[in-house]
């Protein structure tokens, strides 16, 4: 293999790149942003592969999830204040109801560059290039908004450097509290059927806290009830900016990617010899990996090889995205090729990107669908004798109507009411909550059946 550098991959083919008109302003830009300071730490990125490692032993479970794509439009605390109570919520039905520590990873705070099926978008007999993530070029149909301008990025690193801020209040600052379990709850969910689940898991943790007072801890004495460890990721695809944010950890001389703590390859651009796979393989932080139907098990193996050679655990977490139809056909070769090979990883479902169809004029995604490849996930890691470690959604803390079903029933003629994405539908704060209580009791399901998976960690 030739020598890696963080501008290794400029040599190799790549998929996905913008056509930036003024190469000079380009390169100004990135060349400034190699200066500005880190987003995230390597000691935080070593933290999170920990942890994932314990996934890929079998003890714990990855919640990966956010937007499809963060915009400059909607960023304020409310958003992000939503989205952190919603995740904090799946979370704590995870663990709770669960019975598994839960690793938690937002899909925020750098999730701004999207992958398009197609360079060019017509409308009306007009051609202009494709929205590719506020990053990039902006979403309206114009040739200004699309044409792709290098300011974005400086814009969407500042937005993160905010964004994350703010997280770091909320995860360390005592908004986590298990105390403050009821006032996670966003308002328009309280009279739903899964607000009222909530609420009433919240009532037995209250309970529980109150008994755990009673006999001496409590949230002073024991940070981790008032406190808990919070992680951003999003897909490395735009890998000028990655490369600017690309810098050596000063305790072991290692590389590390600063701009989050976790990144990944996405489907689109996962071929072995190419640049992001290129850029990937030289970074140490936890990697992910997403796996559609058309990546076969030996090409994943090479790509092991290639990004985890020391097959290092916590380094690789596999993201199946199949959908419904196609998971009990595809994900069980895979999932069967690593074993054999004995490789490490975390395996994780992604049960948004293989379930998309068109309705009304709108991309949405049939709740049903979503939930019957969770379903099949797990079926498949129950017959091959494997983890299945974690699930990675698009979601809001917000009363979006993008995805239909759920008990909310959201039919096709609802998707105009609130459909808000600037990429892929998202599941409402209501439809995460209905997935993680149906994911906590999968996960008890399989724990009943290991008993070796029994909850050991914090
Ligand atoms: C995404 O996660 O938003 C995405 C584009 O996924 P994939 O690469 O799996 O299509
Ligand atoms: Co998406």
């Amino acid at each position: 293999m030739t020598k890696w550098s963080p501008g290794s991959w400029r040599s190799k083919p790549i998929q996905q790149v913008p056509s930036y008109q003024d190469k000079a302003a380009l390169a100004e830009v990135e060349a400034r942003m190699a200066t500005y300071p880190p987003l995230v730490f390597a000691g935080e990125a070593r933290k999170l592969k920990k942890q994932l490692a314990a996934v890929a032993e079998g003890q714990g479970f990855l919640l990966q999830g956010g937007d499809c794509a963060e915009s400059f439009a909607e960023h304020g605390a409310d958003n992000i204040r939503d989205f952190f109570r919603v995740f904090l919520q799946m979370a704590v039905v995870l663990t709770f109801a669960g019975a598994q520590p839960v690793v938690k990873v937002g899909r925020i705070a750098g999730q701004f560059a999207k992958p398009r099926s197609s360079d060019m978008e017509e409308k009306d007999g007009v051609s202009l290039p494709s929205y590719r993530g506020d990053i990039i070029n902006g979403i309206d149909f114009t040739e200004s908004a699309r044409s792709p301008d290098p300011a974005r990025q400086e814009m969407a690193y500042r937005q993160s450097a905010a964004t994350l801020n703010l997280l770091r209040a909320f995860a360390q600052g005592g908004y986590a509290n298990l105390e403050n379990a009821h006032k996670w709850m966003v308002g328009f969910i309280s009279g739903s059927p899964q607000g009222e689940r909530y609420s009433a898991l919240a009532d037995r943790i209250t309970e529980t806290m109150d008994f755990m007072r009673a006999i001496g801890i409590s949230a002073e004495s024991h940070p981790s009830l008032r406190e808990t460890d919070f992680y951003t990721s999003h897909e490395a695809l735009l890998l000028g900016y990655e490369e600017a944010l690309t810098r050596i950890d000063s305790t072991t001389g290692e590389w590390y990617a600063t701009s989050g703590h976790m990144i990944w390859i996405g489907d689109r651009t996962r071929q072995p010899d190419h640049a992001h796979v290129e850029y990937c393989r030289g970074v140490k932080n936890p990697l992910g990996l997403k796996c559609g139907p058309t990546l076969d098990p030996d090409t994943l193996l090479r790509l092991l090889d290639v990004l985890n050679p020391q097959n290092e655990p916590g380094r690789m977490t596999l993201i199946a995205r199949f959908g419904a139809e196609k998971a009990s056909e595809h994900l069980p070769k895979l999932v069967r090729a690593v074993a054999r090979e004995g490789r490490k990883v975390v395996w994780s479902c992604d049960p948004m990107h293989g379930n998309t169809i068109s309705l009304n004029g709108y991309k949405t995604r049939p709740f049903d669908r979503i939930l019957s490849e969770v379903q099949t996930f797990f079926d498949v890691h129950h017959s091959e004798g494997t983890h299945p470690g974690g699930i990675h959604v698009e979601m809001t803390g917000k009363n979006v109507t993008e995805c239909t079903g759920g008990a909310r029933a959201i039919s096709a003629d609802d998707l105009s009411d609130r459909y808000h994405t600037h990429c892929d539908p998202r599941l409402n704060a209501d439809q995460a909550l209905e997935l993680a209580f149906l994911v906590a009791e999968l996960l008890k399901k399989d724990a009943a059946t290991n008993p070796e998976k029994r909850a050991v960690a914090g």
